[in-house]
């Protein structure tokens, strides 16, 4: 670029010679240092020079474009490799004690997902590899950055992270991305026999980052309620699933998240906000959203600043949708029903070139189940069940969601159709211990079970999670 302007000066100087040696020698008039016709001549030089210098930005900037384009393709086709996985599912409990088989008399069929929830099989570490195995920037060289599904992930302390069932926000502002999620660094245990598992409320931890990667722990934004057994934060009751998005209207950080009490029949919703994204959130109240009983749940903002709350309802037989209220402290009148009667819960949303789409899981407790992708012209609008999203790993990964349940899908900027999708490999042995299992997902080609069609042409697009053991986003993408 500099030799390309100190030529374009060259010329240009070589120029106002010329035209002046020119002028000379046709009009006979001598321009004097400072007359008016060098004036210009210098003026036209230097518009010369400027355009120039825009031409080859142009040209350098176009360059810039494809490089981007075509690393972008590149590092798309990686993460597109289908990875497989093999592990032999060890012979069930009573075939290795024939004396438990007597007496106890036949049971049913052994699955892998026993196995998987059977803290003593051979398969555990498999599952939830040990500390040995940890990985995060205490770990790893800073330059690797590899995200490990299902290894421990520990944060900038060497601490695993605790941030279960949770979301990502980013603060355009300082261009750091807020992870928010449930702290369960608590003993395990069961309030009632048939009860789920469960962890007392501790609080709504968050982590900050620059790079998705390196986590540094913020602490816990929103604590739970130690005396008043009324509160909804009383640690005797349960807190699921918070998202935190912000309010450019009136600067506030707003965090949705799931209440109930330890039996889950309080169904409802809590709001909690802070004008700051590290807290402290002021906890405002909890409510059932147009009087249903609402379970999982997230929040999703859209390009145009409006804000909706998606939950489980009717025991969890149907979705509803709603938008919230200007200042995302409360859900609106409007409701719809979507995926009725389909039992989906662990709702996550995106949106892709104008298309929403969703993740759900189905309703099986910790217990890991099979994803299904949705898609709608319009949040409010018809919600359609696309199919299966797992790809890779083998049958059994694709069946249970890679042993994990969704909470949340982040947009990366810079990389036009490519998302992590963040879920929670649950372990209700002890949940303290549940691992993360962020994988990237990617929108294109032919749906699997295209519902909706346009003279022949599927209306949506495939979305795709793609299991892979270690992965990592491009070098180039963003640096801490
Ligand atoms: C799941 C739900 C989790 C938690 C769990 C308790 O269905 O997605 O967030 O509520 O049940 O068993």
């Amino acid at each position: 670029m500099a030799f390309s302007v100190s030529i374009v000066l060259e010329v240009s100087k070589r120029e106002r010679m010329r035209m002046r040696i020119k002028h000379r020698k046709s009009s006979g008039f001598h321009c004097n240092a400072g007359s008016r016709c060098s004036v210009s001549v210098v003026l036209w030089s230097l518009v010369g020079c400027i355009l120039t210098i825009y031409f080859i930005s142009q040209i350098n900037q176009n360059d810039e474009e494809n490089r981007v384009k075509s690393s972008n393709h590149h590092f798309t086709q990686e993460l597109e490799e289908i990875e497989e996985e093999e592990f032999h599912l060890p012979a069930p409990r009573s075939k290795r004690n024939p004396r438990a088989l007597r007496r106890k008399g036949p049971r049913k069929q052994h699955t892998v997902i026993d196995e998987f929830l059977d803290e003593s099989s051979e398969l555990r570490l498999y599952f939830f590899p040990d500390q040995k195995s940890a990985t995060g920037p205490t770990r790893e060289m800073n330059d690797s950055k590899h995200f490990y599904p299902g290894k421990l992930w520990l944060d900038t302390d060497g601490k695993p992270i605790q941030a279960h069932g949770g979301g990502i926000l980013f603060d355009e502002r300082t261009e750091t991305y807020y992870w928010y999620g449930e702290n369960k660094d608590g003993p395990t245990y069961h309030a009632h026999p048939r009860g789920a598992a469960r962890v007392d409320i501790i609080g709504v931890s968050c982590y900050s980052s620059k790079d998705l990667w390196a986590w540094k722990n913020e602490g816990v934004v929103l604590p739970a309620e130690q005396a008043n057994a009324t509160h909804d934060l009383h640690h005797s009751n349960v807190l699921e699933r918070p998202k935190v998005i912000y309010n450019d209207n009136t600067g506030n950080f707003v965090m949705w998240m799931h209440i109930d009490d330890a039996n889950y029949t309080k169904a409802s919703v809590g709001v909690a906000v802070s004008n700051s994204p590290v807290g402290p959130f002021k906890y405002l109240y909890s409510k059932r959203p147009h009087n249903c009983d609402s379970r999982d749940m997230t929040i999703f903002k859209d390009d145009d600043g409006k804000a909706y709350l998606i939950y489980s309802s009717e025991e969890n037989s149907e979705l509803h949708v709603s938008p919230l209220t200007d200042d995302y402290l409360d859900v609106a009148d409007q409701m719809r029903k979507i995926l009725i009667g389909q039992h989906r819960e662990a709702p996550a949303l995106f949106k892709h070139k104008g298309t929403y789409y969703m993740i759900t899981s189905g309703c099986t407790g910790w217990s890991p189940n099979r994803a299904m992708a949705h898609a709608a012209e319009e949040v409010m609008g018809l919600w359609e069940t696309i199919g299966n999203p797992c790809v890779g790993g083998n049958k059994i990964f694709q069946m249970t969601t890679f042993f994990a349940q969704s909470t949340f899908i982040v947009p990366l900027s810079g990389l036009p159709g490519v998302f992590i999708f963040m879920a929670d490999r649950w372990n209700p042995a002890d949940l303290r211990d549940s691992r993360y299992v962020w994988l990237p997902l990617t929108v294109g080609g032919v749906v699997d079970e295209p519902l909706e069609y346009n003279f022949g042409f599927p209306v949506w697009s495939k979305v795709s999670i793609f299991w892979h053991r270690r992965w990592r986003l491009p070098n180039w993408w963003r640096t801490a």
